[in-house]
Protein backbone atom coordinates (compact mmCIF):
# COMPACT_ATOMS: atom_id res chain seq x y z
CA UNK A 1 0.00 0.00 0.00
CA UNK A 2 2.30 2.84 -1.36
CA UNK A 3 -0.50 5.61 -1.12
CA UNK A 4 -1.29 5.43 2.16
CA UNK A 5 1.63 6.80 4.12
CA UNK A 6 1.78 9.22 1.38
CA UNK A 7 -1.92 10.44 2.54
CA UNK A 8 -0.13 10.64 5.72
CA UNK A 9 2.55 12.49 5.12
CA UNK A 10 0.00 15.38 3.21
CA UNK A 11 -2.12 15.08 6.56
CA UNK A 12 0.72 16.14 8.30
CA UNK A 13 2.45 18.95 6.60
CA UNK A 14 -0.97 20.03 6.48
CA UNK A 15 -1.05 19.97 10.11
CA UNK A 16 2.09 21.64 10.75
CA UNK A 17 1.60 24.39 7.74
CA UNK A 18 -2.05 25.15 9.81
CA UNK A 19 -0.46 25.72 12.64
CA UNK A 20 2.27 27.97 11.46
CA UNK A 21 0.25 29.98 9.25
CA UNK A 22 -2.33 30.48 12.31
CA UNK A 23 0.00 31.30 14.69
CA UNK A 24 1.72 34.08 12.43
CA UNK A 25 -1.74 35.24 11.64
CA UNK A 26 -2.53 35.10 15.24
CA UNK A 27 1.26 36.79 16.18
CA UNK A 28 1.14 39.63 13.26
CA UNK A 29 -2.46 40.51 14.38
CA UNK A 30 -3.38 40.91 10.43
CA UNK A 31 -6.94 40.42 10.78
CA UNK A 32 -7.27 42.73 13.55
CA UNK A 33 -5.33 45.38 11.15
CA UNK A 34 -7.14 45.12 8.53
CA UNK A 35 -10.48 45.72 10.26
CA UNK A 36 -9.19 48.52 12.12
CA UNK A 37 -8.18 50.15 8.99
CA UNK A 38 -11.02 49.88 7.02
CA UNK A 39 -12.80 51.34 10.06
CA UNK A 40 -10.27 53.97 10.26
CA UNK A 41 -10.84 54.71 6.54
CA UNK A 42 -14.72 54.71 6.88
CA UNK A 43 -15.10 56.41 9.92
CA UNK A 44 -14.61 60.15 8.38
CA UNK A 45 -16.54 63.01 7.54
CA UNK A 46 -17.12 62.85 3.75
CA UNK A 47 -19.52 63.15 1.49
CA UNK A 48 -21.24 59.71 1.55
CA UNK A 49 -19.84 58.19 4.47
CA UNK A 50 -22.07 56.62 7.55
CA UNK A 51 -20.40 58.41 10.17
CA UNK A 52 -20.81 61.63 7.86
CA UNK A 53 -24.58 61.14 7.48
CA UNK A 54 -24.63 60.57 11.77
CA UNK A 55 -22.75 63.39 12.40
CA UNK A 56 -24.89 65.55 10.49
CA UNK A 57 -28.33 64.55 12.07
CA UNK A 58 -27.82 62.42 14.85
CA UNK A 59 -30.60 59.57 14.26
CA UNK A 60 -30.96 58.68 17.94
CA UNK A 61 -33.11 60.59 19.48
CA UNK A 62 -31.34 63.22 22.22
CA UNK A 63 -33.69 64.50 25.92
CA UNK A 64 -33.17 67.26 27.92
CA UNK A 65 -34.65 66.48 31.12
CA UNK A 66 -34.90 68.63 34.03
CA UNK A 67 -35.61 68.15 37.54
CA UNK A 68 -36.68 71.07 39.77
CA UNK A 69 -36.07 71.71 43.31
CA UNK A 70 -39.05 72.95 44.70
CA UNK A 71 -38.85 75.31 48.26
CA UNK A 72 -41.33 73.62 50.86
CA UNK A 73 -40.13 76.22 53.88
CA UNK A 74 -39.60 79.60 52.76
CA UNK A 75 -39.75 81.35 55.92
CA UNK A 76 -37.96 79.02 57.76
CA UNK A 77 -34.82 80.13 55.81
CA UNK A 78 -35.44 83.26 56.09
CA UNK A 79 -34.58 83.08 59.63
CA UNK A 80 -32.05 80.92 59.28
CA UNK A 81 -33.15 77.29 59.27
CA UNK A 82 -32.01 74.84 56.67
CA UNK A 83 -33.76 74.91 53.50
CA UNK A 84 -36.02 72.20 52.64
CA UNK A 85 -36.40 70.85 49.01
CA UNK A 86 -38.85 68.38 46.98
CA UNK A 87 -37.53 66.88 43.88
CA UNK A 88 -39.87 67.61 40.97
CA UNK A 89 -39.46 66.45 37.43
CA UNK A 90 -38.68 65.24 34.58
CA UNK A 91 -39.88 67.91 32.43
CA UNK A 92 -38.32 66.75 29.52
CA UNK A 93 -37.51 67.99 26.10
CA UNK A 94 -36.49 66.46 23.07
CA UNK A 95 -33.31 67.90 21.47
CA UNK A 96 -32.86 68.57 17.57
CA UNK A 97 -28.92 69.23 16.66
CA UNK A 98 -28.71 69.30 12.92
CA UNK A 99 -25.55 70.39 11.62
CA UNK A 100 -26.14 73.36 8.84
CA UNK A 101 -24.23 75.43 6.18
CA UNK A 102 -21.94 72.51 5.56
CA UNK A 103 -18.98 72.83 3.45
CA UNK A 104 -15.57 71.34 2.93
CA UNK A 105 -12.10 73.01 3.81
CA UNK A 106 -9.22 72.11 2.34
CA UNK A 107 -9.06 69.11 0.50
CA UNK A 108 -11.73 67.49 2.92
CA UNK A 109 -9.29 67.67 5.76
CA UNK A 110 -12.13 69.85 7.85
CA UNK A 111 -15.40 70.96 7.58
CA UNK A 112 -17.80 73.90 8.83
CA UNK A 113 -20.59 74.09 10.16
CA UNK A 114 -23.09 76.00 12.49
CA UNK A 115 -24.90 73.78 14.96
CA UNK A 116 -28.46 74.80 16.37
CA UNK A 117 -30.37 73.81 19.00
CA UNK A 118 -34.19 73.49 19.17
CA UNK A 119 -36.10 72.01 22.25
CA UNK A 120 -39.43 70.99 21.60
CA UNK A 121 -41.47 70.15 24.87
CA UNK A 122 -42.39 66.24 25.16
CA UNK A 123 -45.70 66.58 27.05
CA UNK A 124 -46.35 62.54 27.59
CA UNK A 125 -42.12 62.30 28.79
CA UNK A 126 -43.09 64.61 31.71
CA UNK A 127 -44.38 64.94 35.16
CA UNK A 128 -46.72 68.04 34.57
CA UNK A 129 -47.21 70.76 31.74
CA UNK A 130 -44.44 73.86 31.44
CA UNK A 131 -46.98 75.73 33.19
CA UNK A 132 -46.22 74.00 36.52
CA UNK A 133 -45.38 76.22 39.19
CA UNK A 134 -42.28 76.27 41.29
CA UNK A 135 -40.87 78.09 43.92
CA UNK A 136 -36.66 78.90 44.04
CA UNK A 137 -33.93 81.44 44.54
CA UNK A 138 -35.24 84.76 43.09
CA UNK A 139 -31.60 84.65 40.83
CA UNK A 140 -32.16 88.05 39.36
CA UNK A 141 -32.63 89.43 42.56
CA UNK A 142 -29.47 87.71 44.26
CA UNK A 143 -27.11 88.92 41.57
CA UNK A 144 -28.61 92.45 41.64
CA UNK A 145 -28.50 92.39 45.48
CA UNK A 146 -24.60 90.63 44.87
CA UNK A 147 -23.74 93.61 42.50
CA UNK A 148 -24.33 96.28 44.46
CA UNK A 149 -23.80 95.00 48.34
CA UNK A 150 -21.18 97.51 48.49
CA UNK A 151 -22.69 100.80 47.56
CA UNK A 152 -24.79 101.82 49.67
CA UNK A 153 -27.18 104.72 48.02
CA UNK A 154 -27.98 101.97 45.06
CA UNK A 155 -28.34 99.17 47.67
CA UNK A 156 -30.59 100.99 49.49
CA UNK A 157 -32.84 102.19 46.28
CA UNK A 158 -32.69 98.34 44.71
CA UNK A 159 -33.47 97.62 48.90
CA UNK A 160 -36.98 100.04 48.64
CA UNK A 161 -37.79 99.21 45.47
CA UNK A 162 -37.84 95.32 45.92
CA UNK A 163 -39.82 96.14 49.09
CA UNK A 164 -42.47 98.22 47.70
CA UNK A 165 -43.02 95.99 44.79
CA UNK A 166 -42.88 93.08 46.65
CA UNK A 167 -39.62 91.37 45.51
CA UNK A 168 -37.40 88.69 48.13
CA UNK A 169 -35.26 86.04 48.18
CA UNK A 170 -37.90 83.47 46.65
CA UNK A 171 -40.00 83.61 43.53
CA UNK A 172 -42.80 81.09 42.48
CA UNK A 173 -42.76 80.88 38.61
CA UNK A 174 -43.38 78.11 35.67
CA UNK A 175 -40.79 75.80 34.33
CA UNK A 176 -41.12 77.11 31.38
CA UNK A 177 -40.42 81.10 32.31
CA UNK A 178 -37.77 79.37 34.37
CA UNK A 179 -36.19 77.67 31.53
CA UNK A 180 -36.40 80.04 28.52
CA UNK A 181 -36.99 83.37 29.82
CA UNK A 182 -39.50 85.58 31.63
CA UNK A 183 -39.32 89.56 32.37
CA UNK A 184 -38.60 89.82 35.28
CA UNK A 185 -39.63 93.14 37.50
CA UNK A 186 -36.53 94.42 39.32
CA UNK A 187 -34.53 93.92 36.00
CA UNK A 188 -37.03 96.35 34.08
CA UNK A 189 -36.77 98.48 36.61
CA UNK A 190 -32.67 98.64 36.73
CA UNK A 191 -32.92 99.06 32.74
CA UNK A 192 -34.15 102.78 33.27
CA UNK A 193 -30.93 103.46 34.86
CA UNK A 194 -28.84 101.03 32.13
CA UNK A 195 -30.25 100.25 28.87
CA UNK A 196 -27.46 97.49 27.89
CA UNK A 197 -29.36 95.41 30.36
CA UNK A 198 -31.94 92.85 29.34
CA UNK A 199 -34.84 92.71 31.31
CA UNK A 200 -35.59 88.87 30.57
CA UNK A 201 -34.03 86.28 32.71
CA UNK A 202 -34.51 82.63 31.80
CA UNK A 203 -31.64 79.50 32.69
CA UNK A 204 -31.59 78.65 29.09
CA UNK A 205 -33.24 82.08 27.70
CA UNK A 206 -31.84 82.67 24.36
CA UNK A 207 -30.12 79.08 24.15
CA UNK A 208 -33.75 77.67 21.85
CA UNK A 209 -33.43 77.09 18.06
CA UNK A 210 -30.09 79.71 18.43
CA UNK A 211 -26.61 78.60 17.31
CA UNK A 212 -23.38 80.15 18.65
CA UNK A 213 -21.41 80.50 15.44
CA UNK A 214 -19.44 78.86 12.94
CA UNK A 215 -17.22 75.87 14.34
CA UNK A 216 -14.57 73.84 12.10
CA UNK A 217 -13.93 70.11 12.50
CA UNK A 218 -11.38 67.78 11.71
CA UNK A 219 -12.82 64.87 9.02
CA UNK A 220 -10.59 62.04 9.63
CA UNK A 221 -9.34 62.44 7.06
CA UNK A 222 -5.36 62.88 8.44
CA UNK A 223 -5.47 61.13 11.68
CA UNK A 224 -8.39 58.82 12.13
CA UNK A 225 -8.15 60.20 15.85
CA UNK A 226 -9.12 63.92 15.17
CA UNK A 227 -12.29 62.56 13.46
CA UNK A 228 -15.15 65.53 14.49
CA UNK A 229 -12.84 66.87 16.79
CA UNK A 230 -13.31 70.83 16.78
CA UNK A 231 -10.46 72.47 15.09
CA UNK A 232 -11.73 76.57 15.59
CA UNK A 233 -14.71 78.08 17.07
CA UNK A 234 -15.48 81.56 15.19
CA UNK A 235 -12.36 82.10 13.98
CA UNK A 236 -10.44 80.74 17.25
CA UNK A 237 -8.22 77.66 17.78
CA UNK A 238 -9.55 75.74 20.10
CA UNK A 239 -5.93 75.30 21.47
CA UNK A 240 -6.64 78.75 23.36
CA UNK A 241 -9.47 77.48 24.79
CA UNK A 242 -8.15 75.08 26.48
CA UNK A 243 -5.47 77.56 28.01
CA UNK A 244 -7.41 80.89 28.29
CA UNK A 245 -8.91 81.25 31.62
CA UNK A 246 -12.10 82.76 30.27
CA UNK A 247 -15.44 81.23 29.38
CA UNK A 248 -14.92 81.18 25.61
CA UNK A 249 -13.84 77.58 25.98
CA UNK A 250 -17.03 76.28 23.57
CA UNK A 251 -20.92 76.64 24.81
CA UNK A 252 -21.88 75.20 22.00
CA UNK A 253 -20.78 71.75 21.17
CA UNK A 254 -21.71 68.65 22.19
CA UNK A 255 -18.93 66.21 22.42
CA UNK A 256 -21.39 63.73 20.21
CA UNK A 257 -18.64 62.21 17.96
CA UNK A 258 -15.75 60.19 19.20
CA UNK A 259 -13.00 58.73 17.39
CA UNK A 260 -12.76 54.79 16.46
CA UNK A 261 -10.89 52.38 18.34
CA UNK A 262 -10.60 53.42 21.21
CA UNK A 263 -8.58 51.93 24.03
CA UNK A 264 -9.10 52.05 27.78
CA UNK A 265 -6.19 53.97 28.47
CA UNK A 266 -7.41 56.77 26.80
CA UNK A 267 -9.24 60.01 28.13
CA UNK A 268 -12.19 61.14 26.52
CA UNK A 269 -12.45 65.10 26.11
CA UNK A 270 -16.45 66.09 26.05
CA UNK A 271 -17.37 69.89 25.69
CA UNK A 272 -19.85 71.38 27.84
CA UNK A 273 -21.43 74.49 27.51
CA UNK A 274 -22.94 74.55 30.84
CA UNK A 275 -19.27 74.47 32.45
CA UNK A 276 -17.73 76.93 30.62
CA UNK A 277 -14.87 74.03 30.17
CA UNK A 278 -14.36 70.51 29.00
CA UNK A 279 -15.00 68.00 31.11
CA UNK A 280 -12.88 64.29 30.46
CA UNK A 281 -14.06 61.04 31.25
CA UNK A 282 -11.97 57.85 31.95
CA UNK A 283 -12.63 54.01 31.22
CA UNK A 284 -14.49 52.31 33.89
CA UNK A 285 -15.86 48.92 32.86
CA UNK A 286 -17.00 46.97 30.23
CA UNK A 287 -21.20 47.40 29.27
CA UNK A 288 -23.47 45.46 26.92
CA UNK A 289 -26.10 48.07 25.31
CA UNK A 290 -28.60 46.14 23.35
CA UNK A 291 -26.50 43.39 22.70
CA UNK A 292 -23.52 45.79 21.47
CA UNK A 293 -20.02 45.67 23.65
CA UNK A 294 -19.01 48.88 24.79
CA UNK A 295 -16.54 51.16 27.53
CA UNK A 296 -17.86 53.31 29.96
CA UNK A 297 -16.37 56.27 30.47
CA UNK A 298 -16.96 58.18 33.22
CA UNK A 299 -15.70 61.67 34.94
CA UNK A 300 -13.09 61.39 37.57
CA UNK A 301 -13.54 61.74 40.99
CA UNK A 302 -10.76 64.73 39.95
CA UNK A 303 -12.65 66.28 37.33
CA UNK A 304 -14.84 68.47 40.56
CA UNK A 305 -12.33 67.81 42.90
CA UNK A 306 -10.83 71.05 44.83
CA UNK A 307 -7.53 72.42 43.87
CA UNK A 308 -5.75 70.92 46.15
CA UNK A 309 -6.52 67.53 44.87
CA UNK A 310 -6.25 68.94 41.11
CA UNK A 311 -4.62 72.24 41.16
CA UNK A 312 -5.86 72.30 37.30
CA UNK A 313 -9.35 73.36 39.22
CA UNK A 314 -6.97 76.48 40.55
CA UNK A 315 -8.73 78.12 37.65
CA UNK A 316 -12.04 78.27 39.24
CA UNK A 317 -10.98 79.72 41.98
CA UNK A 318 -12.64 83.21 41.40
CA UNK A 319 -11.19 85.86 42.52
CA UNK A 320 -7.98 84.65 42.44
CA UNK A 321 -7.16 82.17 45.23
CA UNK A 322 -11.00 81.74 46.57
CA UNK A 323 -11.54 78.31 46.22
CA UNK A 324 -15.00 76.27 46.82
CA UNK A 325 -15.16 72.49 48.29
CA UNK A 326 -14.80 70.38 46.10
CA UNK A 327 -17.65 68.94 44.17
CA UNK A 328 -18.30 72.77 43.07
CA UNK A 329 -17.70 74.83 40.43
CA UNK A 330 -18.00 78.76 40.36
CA UNK A 331 -19.28 79.73 36.38
CA UNK A 332 -20.11 82.76 37.85
CA UNK A 333 -17.83 84.94 35.12
CA UNK A 334 -19.54 82.70 32.18
CA UNK A 335 -23.33 83.79 33.44
CA UNK A 336 -23.04 87.81 33.36
CA UNK A 337 -22.07 87.33 37.01
CA UNK A 338 -25.00 85.69 38.25
CA UNK A 339 -24.01 83.69 41.42
CA UNK A 340 -24.38 80.10 39.77
CA UNK A 341 -22.50 77.09 41.04
CA UNK A 342 -22.61 73.95 39.28
CA UNK A 343 -21.88 70.32 40.53
CA UNK A 344 -23.18 67.16 40.03
CA UNK A 345 -27.05 66.72 40.47
CA UNK A 346 -28.06 66.07 44.40
CA UNK A 347 -24.31 67.30 45.01
CA UNK A 348 -23.00 63.48 44.14
CA UNK A 349 -19.40 63.39 44.96
CA UNK A 350 -18.96 66.86 46.27
CA UNK A 351 -18.06 67.53 49.85
CA UNK A 352 -20.83 65.74 52.30
CA UNK A 353 -21.27 69.32 54.09
CA UNK A 354 -23.67 70.68 51.19
CA UNK A 355 -25.86 67.67 51.52
CA UNK A 356 -26.54 67.71 54.97
CA UNK A 357 -27.14 71.59 53.91
CA UNK A 358 -30.44 71.04 52.49
CA UNK A 359 -32.86 68.92 53.40
CA UNK A 360 -34.11 66.49 50.61
CA UNK A 361 -30.67 66.16 48.76
CA UNK A 362 -29.59 61.94 48.14
CA UNK A 363 -26.56 61.51 46.04
CA UNK A 364 -27.21 58.36 44.31
CA UNK A 365 -24.37 56.91 41.74
CA UNK A 366 -26.17 55.42 39.09
CA UNK A 367 -28.85 57.93 38.68
CA UNK A 368 -26.51 61.03 39.25
CA UNK A 369 -23.09 60.55 37.61
CA UNK A 370 -22.15 61.67 34.29
CA UNK A 371 -21.52 58.36 31.74
CA UNK A 372 -20.79 57.32 28.45
CA UNK A 373 -20.80 54.60 26.64
CA UNK A 374 -18.75 54.08 23.38
CA UNK A 375 -18.08 51.00 21.18
CA UNK A 376 -14.34 50.55 21.30
CA UNK A 377 -13.96 49.81 17.91
CA UNK A 378 -15.67 52.14 16.20
CA UNK A 379 -16.23 55.14 18.04
CA UNK A 380 -19.82 55.24 17.84
CA UNK A 381 -22.05 56.44 21.37
CA UNK A 382 -24.33 53.38 23.19
CA UNK A 383 -25.64 55.85 25.48
CA UNK A 384 -24.77 58.93 27.03
CA UNK A 385 -25.95 60.95 30.33
CA UNK A 386 -24.23 64.37 31.30
CA UNK A 387 -25.83 65.33 34.59
CA UNK A 388 -25.84 68.78 36.06
CA UNK A 389 -27.02 70.87 38.47
CA UNK A 390 -27.67 74.61 38.69
CA UNK A 391 -27.07 76.11 42.40
CA UNK A 392 -27.03 79.38 43.13
CA UNK A 393 -25.00 80.76 46.08
CA UNK A 394 -27.28 82.37 48.64
CA UNK A 395 -25.22 84.59 51.59
CA UNK A 396 -26.73 87.12 54.42
CA UNK A 397 -25.88 90.84 52.89
CA UNK A 398 -26.61 92.91 55.42
CA UNK A 399 -27.47 96.16 53.17
CA UNK A 400 -30.68 94.02 52.12
CA UNK A 401 -33.01 93.15 54.61
CA UNK A 402 -35.43 91.52 52.58
CA UNK A 403 -33.74 88.19 52.81
CA UNK A 404 -33.84 88.18 56.10
CA UNK A 405 -30.68 86.45 58.46
CA UNK A 406 -30.56 83.36 55.92
CA UNK A 407 -27.20 81.31 56.29
CA UNK A 408 -24.93 81.02 53.39
CA UNK A 409 -25.76 78.41 51.36
CA UNK A 410 -25.65 76.54 47.68
CA UNK A 411 -28.80 76.25 47.18
CA UNK A 412 -29.74 73.82 44.71
CA UNK A 413 -32.18 75.20 41.78
CA UNK A 414 -32.74 72.78 39.10
CA UNK A 415 -30.33 69.38 37.61
CA UNK A 416 -30.40 68.39 34.30
CA UNK A 417 -30.30 64.98 32.82
CA UNK A 418 -29.06 65.25 28.93
CA UNK A 419 -28.74 61.63 27.61
CA UNK A 420 -29.22 59.71 24.41
CA UNK A 421 -29.77 55.86 23.45
CA UNK A 422 -28.44 54.20 20.20
CA UNK A 423 -31.68 54.00 18.03
CA UNK A 424 -32.51 50.56 16.59
CA UNK A 425 -31.79 51.00 13.21
CA UNK A 426 -28.39 52.04 13.95
CA UNK A 427 -28.22 48.98 16.84
CA UNK A 428 -28.93 46.15 14.61
CA UNK A 429 -25.61 47.50 12.01
CA UNK A 430 -23.68 47.96 14.92
CA UNK A 431 -24.97 43.86 15.68
CA UNK A 432 -23.87 43.31 12.47
CA UNK A 433 -19.78 44.69 12.61
CA UNK A 434 -19.79 43.38 15.89
CA UNK A 435 -20.26 39.23 14.67
CA UNK A 436 -17.93 40.44 11.06
CA UNK A 437 -15.62 41.45 13.99
CA UNK A 438 -15.79 38.28 16.39
CA UNK A 439 -15.83 35.83 12.90
CA UNK A 440 -12.57 37.53 11.08
CA UNK A 441 -10.65 37.95 14.27
CA UNK A 442 -11.22 33.91 14.80
CA UNK A 443 -10.13 33.38 11.53
CA UNK A 444 -6.43 32.57 12.89
CA UNK A 445 -7.99 30.27 15.52
CA UNK A 446 -9.86 28.36 13.12
CA UNK A 447 -6.74 27.77 11.00
CA UNK A 448 -5.07 27.01 14.36
CA UNK A 449 -7.66 24.81 15.58
CA UNK A 450 -7.90 23.17 12.44
CA UNK A 451 -3.67 22.31 12.60
CA UNK A 452 -4.24 20.44 15.48
CA UNK A 453 -6.73 18.36 14.08
CA UNK A 454 -5.29 17.37 11.42
CA UNK A 455 -2.01 16.41 13.71
CA UNK A 456 -3.94 14.48 15.54
CA UNK A 457 -5.76 12.18 12.68
CA UNK A 458 -1.66 12.35 11.71
CA UNK A 459 -0.55 10.90 14.81
CA UNK A 460 -3.62 8.10 14.93
CA UNK A 461 -2.14 7.05 11.10
CA UNK A 462 1.28 7.08 12.52
CA UNK A 463 0.20 5.15 15.45
CA UNK A 464 -2.08 2.39 13.56
CA UNK A 465 0.49 1.73 10.70
CA UNK A 466 3.48 0.40 13.55
CA UNK A 467 1.00 -1.42 15.37
CA UNK A 468 0.29 -4.57 13.65
CA UNK A 469 4.18 -4.92 13.52
CA UNK A 470 4.88 -4.30 17.36
CA UNK A 471 2.02 -6.56 18.48
CA UNK A 472 3.22 -9.40 15.85
CA UNK A 473 6.99 -8.80 17.88
CA UNK A 474 5.23 -9.19 21.25
CA UNK A 475 2.80 -12.15 20.41
CA UNK A 476 5.99 -14.28 20.01
CA UNK A 477 7.16 -15.05 22.74
CA UNK A 478 3.51 -15.29 24.04
CA UNK A 479 2.69 -17.74 22.10
CA UNK A 480 6.40 -20.02 22.77
CA UNK A 481 6.04 -19.42 26.62
C1 LIG B 1 -23.11 65.76 -0.73
O1 LIG B 1 -23.44 65.18 -1.97
C2 LIG B 1 -24.75 65.50 -2.40
C3 LIG B 1 -25.05 64.72 -3.67
O2 LIG B 1 -23.90 64.48 -4.41
C4 LIG B 1 -24.87 66.99 -2.60
O3 LIG B 1 -26.18 67.31 -2.99
C5 LIG B 1 -24.55 67.70 -1.28
O4 LIG B 1 -24.58 69.09 -1.45
C6 LIG B 1 -23.20 67.27 -0.78
N1 LIG B 1 -23.00 67.83 0.55
C7 LIG B 1 -21.95 68.56 0.90
C8 LIG B 1 -21.91 69.07 2.27
O5 LIG B 1 -21.03 68.78 0.13
C1 LIG C 1 -5.55 70.33 -2.35
O1 LIG C 1 -5.17 69.42 -3.36
C2 LIG C 1 -4.63 70.04 -4.53
C3 LIG C 1 -4.40 68.99 -5.60
O2 LIG C 1 -4.37 67.71 -5.10
C4 LIG C 1 -3.34 70.75 -4.15
O3 LIG C 1 -2.80 71.40 -5.29
C5 LIG C 1 -3.66 71.78 -3.07
O4 LIG C 1 -2.47 72.40 -2.64
C6 LIG C 1 -4.34 71.11 -1.88
N1 LIG C 1 -4.75 72.14 -0.94
C7 LIG C 1 -4.59 72.02 0.37
C8 LIG C 1 -5.08 73.15 1.17
O5 LIG C 1 -4.07 71.05 0.88
C1 LIG D 1 -38.08 76.26 20.41
O1 LIG D 1 -38.22 76.76 19.10
C2 LIG D 1 -39.06 75.96 18.28
C3 LIG D 1 -39.03 76.50 16.87
O2 LIG D 1 -38.74 77.84 16.84
C4 LIG D 1 -40.46 75.94 18.87
O3 LIG D 1 -41.30 75.13 18.07
C5 LIG D 1 -40.38 75.36 20.28
O4 LIG D 1 -41.66 75.40 20.88
C6 LIG D 1 -39.41 76.16 21.11
N1 LIG D 1 -39.24 75.50 22.38
C7 LIG D 1 -39.36 76.12 23.52
C8 LIG D 1 -39.09 75.34 24.72
O5 LIG D 1 -39.67 77.30 23.59
C1 LIG E 1 -44.15 73.91 44.37
O1 LIG E 1 -44.43 74.58 45.56
C2 LIG E 1 -45.39 75.62 45.41
C3 LIG E 1 -45.49 76.31 46.74
O2 LIG E 1 -45.72 75.39 47.76
C4 LIG E 1 -46.72 75.01 44.99
O3 LIG E 1 -47.66 76.04 44.77
C5 LIG E 1 -46.52 74.29 43.66
O4 LIG E 1 -47.68 73.63 43.28
C6 LIG E 1 -45.40 73.27 43.81
N1 LIG E 1 -45.14 72.77 42.48
C7 LIG E 1 -45.40 71.51 42.12
C8 LIG E 1 -45.12 71.17 40.70
O5 LIG E 1 -45.82 70.67 42.89
C1 LIG F 1 -20.77 81.82 24.71
O1 LIG F 1 -20.01 82.26 25.81
C2 LIG F 1 -19.56 83.59 25.69
C3 LIG F 1 -18.70 83.88 26.89
O2 LIG F 1 -19.39 83.73 28.05
C4 LIG F 1 -20.75 84.52 25.58
O3 LIG F 1 -20.31 85.85 25.41
C5 LIG F 1 -21.59 84.12 24.39
O4 LIG F 1 -22.75 84.92 24.31
C6 LIG F 1 -22.01 82.67 24.52
N1 LIG F 1 -22.73 82.26 23.34
C7 LIG F 1 -23.94 81.71 23.43
C8 LIG F 1 -24.57 81.37 22.15
O5 LIG F 1 -24.47 81.46 24.48
C1 LIG G 1 -9.81 69.40 49.32
O1 LIG G 1 -10.40 68.11 49.35
C2 LIG G 1 -9.74 67.18 50.19
C3 LIG G 1 -10.40 65.83 50.00
O2 LIG G 1 -11.78 65.96 49.89
C4 LIG G 1 -9.79 67.69 51.63
O3 LIG G 1 -9.11 66.81 52.46
C5 LIG G 1 -9.15 69.08 51.68
O4 LIG G 1 -9.28 69.62 52.97
C6 LIG G 1 -9.80 70.02 50.70
N1 LIG G 1 -9.08 71.28 50.68
C7 LIG G 1 -9.70 72.48 50.66
C8 LIG G 1 -8.83 73.67 50.63
O5 LIG G 1 -10.93 72.57 50.68
C1 LIG H 1 -17.56 83.30 42.14
O1 LIG H 1 -16.81 84.08 41.23
C2 LIG H 1 -17.10 85.46 41.24
C3 LIG H 1 -16.27 86.16 40.21
O2 LIG H 1 -16.30 85.52 39.00
C4 LIG H 1 -16.84 86.03 42.61
O3 LIG H 1 -17.20 87.40 42.63
C5 LIG H 1 -17.63 85.28 43.65
O4 LIG H 1 -17.29 85.72 44.94
C6 LIG H 1 -17.34 83.79 43.57
N1 LIG H 1 -18.25 83.08 44.45
C7 LIG H 1 -17.85 82.31 45.45
C8 LIG H 1 -18.88 81.69 46.26
O5 LIG H 1 -16.67 82.12 45.67
C1 LIG I 1 -31.94 60.87 33.42
O1 LIG I 1 -31.47 60.79 34.75
C2 LIG I 1 -32.50 60.70 35.71
C3 LIG I 1 -31.87 60.67 37.06
O2 LIG I 1 -30.77 61.49 37.13
C4 LIG I 1 -33.34 59.46 35.49
O3 LIG I 1 -34.41 59.44 36.39
C5 LIG I 1 -33.87 59.46 34.06
O4 LIG I 1 -34.54 58.26 33.81
C6 LIG I 1 -32.75 59.63 33.09
N1 LIG I 1 -33.31 59.74 31.77
C7 LIG I 1 -33.03 58.91 30.79
C8 LIG I 1 -33.73 59.15 29.48
O5 LIG I 1 -32.24 58.01 30.93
Amino acid sequence: MPLKPCFTYIIGASSLLMLIVGISLVLSNVFPNFLQSKVKTEVVLRNGTEAFEVWLDPPAPIYMQFYFFNLTNPEEVLIGERPAVMEIGPYTYREYRPMEEVVFQDNGTRVASVNRKTYIFERNMSRGPESDLIRTVNIPAVTVMEKFKDSVIAANLISAYMRSSGIGLFTTRTVGELLWGYEDGLLKALKLFDPELDKFFGLFYKNNASNDGEYTFFTGQENYKDFARVDTWNGKSSLNWWTSDECNMINGTNGASFHPIINKNEVLYMFSSDLCRSLYAVYTKDVIVKEIPGYRFVPPFEVFANHTVNPANAGFCVPSGNCLSSGLLNVSMCKQGAPIIMSSPHFYQADEKFVEDVFGMRPNKDEHQTAIDINPLTGTILQAAKRLQINVYVEKIPRFSEIGNVRTVVFPVVYLNESVLIDDASAKKLQRVDVQKNVVENIPFLVIGLGIILGGIFMFLMCRQKVPESTEAERQPLISS
